[in-house]
C-alpha cells in the first residue's frame, strides 16, 4: 500500500521521522520519502502488510491508515494513494485542455479497487500554484471520471455532504495526486480538545514540530506567550514528565488555555500563570526549555511595539534559560537582533508554512 501523507510545509523531515518511528514500532516493512515528486508539505510511504492477534487469538490484518490517523501528531491527512502523475506545462494550458488531461488520467485508473459501487462517494480537491483552472473544476472533473468508470459496475452514488468514501484530488504546481482520504473532512491538526479558539493559534502539527526541534529531555519547559495553550497541551499529551508552564498576558486567553487543557485531560500537568513574558524572571528562576510562537506585528499598531517586546523578552530569557529555546515568528530582523544582542546563538533556522505565510523558526541556545 502506498500512502500520501500531508503536513505543513517545512516540517516534512520531522513528519517523516515520526512516521518511520510509528511504523518501526509495529514491525512492518516500509519506505518513507519526504516531498515525493518534489512536492512540499507531503510525505509518501510505501508500506507492507502488518498483522495483529485479536482477543480470540486470530491473526488479523492491521489498518495502517487507522493507526497513523490515531497516533500521528505531525500529520494532517492520511491518504491511500491511487496514483500520482506529473503533468508538464499544465499551469499554462487552456482550462479545457488541462481538465481533459486530468479526466483522461483518472478515467484510466482502477478506482473500483478502492470503492464498492454501493458506497456513496465525493471528491474533495486541493490546488496550489499557477493554473488556469480552479479546485472546483478539478473536483468536478475527477468526480465525473470516477462516476463514469463506476457506471461499468452498477449505479454509482454521489453524496457531497456525507459520503462513505472521500476521494482526494490534489494539483500542486504540475503534480497531480489522487487517493482515498482516510482522515475525513476534518484535518488531524484540528484537535478535538480545542474548545477555546484563539484568533492566532498555532496548528497543533507545528506545535509538535517545534517540540521536536527543542528536544525536551524531561527538564522544565515553558511557553511564555502561550495563548490558548497549544504547545504546552500537546507536550502534556505526550506524557511529558517535567514541569510545564503556560504563561500568558491576557486573562481571556489564559482561561481559554485552561479550558482547552481540561478538554484535553491534561489540566493537572500544566501550571497556568497570568503574566508578562518581558518579566519572565519574576515567575521562574530557571527553565530548561522555552518554546513559543511570538506575537507577530500583523496589525500596524502592534508592529511598532515588536522590536522592544522581543528585545525585552530575550533579555529576560537570557536570565533564566538553561538549555534550548525554539521560536517562530514572521519578524525575521527583529527576532535575530533580539536573539544575538542578548547573547544567544542561532543553532538552526528553517521556514515553516503557517496560515498562508512562511514563518521563520529558530532554535537558540
Ligand atoms: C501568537 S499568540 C500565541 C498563540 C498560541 N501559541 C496558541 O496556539 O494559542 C501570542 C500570544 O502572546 C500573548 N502576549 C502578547 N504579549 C505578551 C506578553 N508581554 N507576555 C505574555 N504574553 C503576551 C498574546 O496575548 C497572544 O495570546
Amino acid at each position: 500500500m502506498r500512502l500520501l501523507l500531508t503536513t505543513s510545509q517545512g516540517i516534512e523531515d520531522l513528519a517523516g521521522a515520526e512516521v518511520r518511528s510509528l511504523l518501526d514500532r509495529i514491525g512492518v516493512p516500509f519506505r518513507v520519502e519526504e516531498k515525493p515528486l518534489g512536492v512540499e508539505g507531503r510525505v509518501s510511504a510505501e508500506i507492507g502488510e502488518a498483522f495483529y492477534t485479536d482477543e480470540k487469538g486470530r491473526r488479523r490484518r492491521m489498518s495502517i491508515p487507522t493507526y497513523l490517523n490515531e497516533r500521528s501528531r505531525l500529520l494532517h491527512r492520511v491518504i491511500v494513494e491511487i496514483a500520482s502523475e506529473r503533468f508538464e506545462g499544465i499551469g499554462n494550458e487552456e482550462p479545457e485542455v488541462a481538465l481533459r488531461r486530468i479526466e483522461d488520467f483518472v478515467a484510466s485508473l482502477p478506482v473500483e479497487r478502492f470503492i464498492k459501487v454501493s458506497e456513496s462517494f465525493a471528491v474533495r480537491s486541493f490546488r496550489k500554484g499557477e493554473h488556469r483552472i480552479t479546485s472546483v473544476d478539478v473536483a468536478k472533473t475527477v468526480g465525473k471520471a470516477i462516476f463514469e468508470r463506476m457506471e461499468r459496475f452498477g449505479k454509482p452514488r454521489v453524496n457531497l455532504d456525507h459520503p462513505a468514501v472521500i476521494f482526494r484530488a490534489e494539483l500542486i504546481n504540475e503534480v497531480f495526486f489522487i487517493g482515498i482520504d482516510t482522515t475525513g473532512d476534518s484535518s488531524l491538526h484540528k484537535r478535538p480538545w480545542r474548545v477555546y479558539d484563539h484568533p492566532a493559534h498555532l496548528k497543533a502539527s507545528i506545535a509538535n514540530a517545534l517540540i521536536e526541534l527543542a528536544e525536551p529531555d524531561g527538564g522544565s519547559f515553558t511557553d511564555p506567550f502561550c495563548g490558548s495553550g497549544t504547545i504546552p497541551i500537546e507536550l502534556a499529551l505526550r506524557g511529558y514528565p517535567g514541569r510545564v508552564i503556560c504563561l500568558e498576558k491576557y486573562r481571556k486567553h489564559l482561561r481559554g488555555a485552561e479550558m482547552n487543557a481540561f478538554a484535553a485531560g491534561v489540566h493537572e500537568g500544566i501550571e497556568f500563570i497570568l503574566g508578562d513574558a518581558t518579566r519572565l524572571s519574576e515567575y521562574v528562576d530557571r527553565v530548561d526549555f522555552a518554546v513559543s510562537n511570538l506575537p507577530y506585528g500583523l496589525k500596524i499598531g502592534r508592529k511598532r511595539a515588536i522590536p522592544k517586546l522581543y528585545m525585552d523578552f530575550f533579555g529576560e530569557l537570557a536570565k533564566v534559560l538553561e538549555k534550548r529555546g525554539v521560536f517562530i515568528t514572521t519578524e525575521k530582523r527583529e527576532i535575530e537582533r533580539a536573539i544575538t544582542e542578548n547573547g544567544f546563538k542561532i543553532k538552526h533556522h528553517r521556514l515553516i508554512g503557517h496560515g498562508g505565510l512562511m514563518v521563520h523558526t529558530y532554535v537558540i541556545g
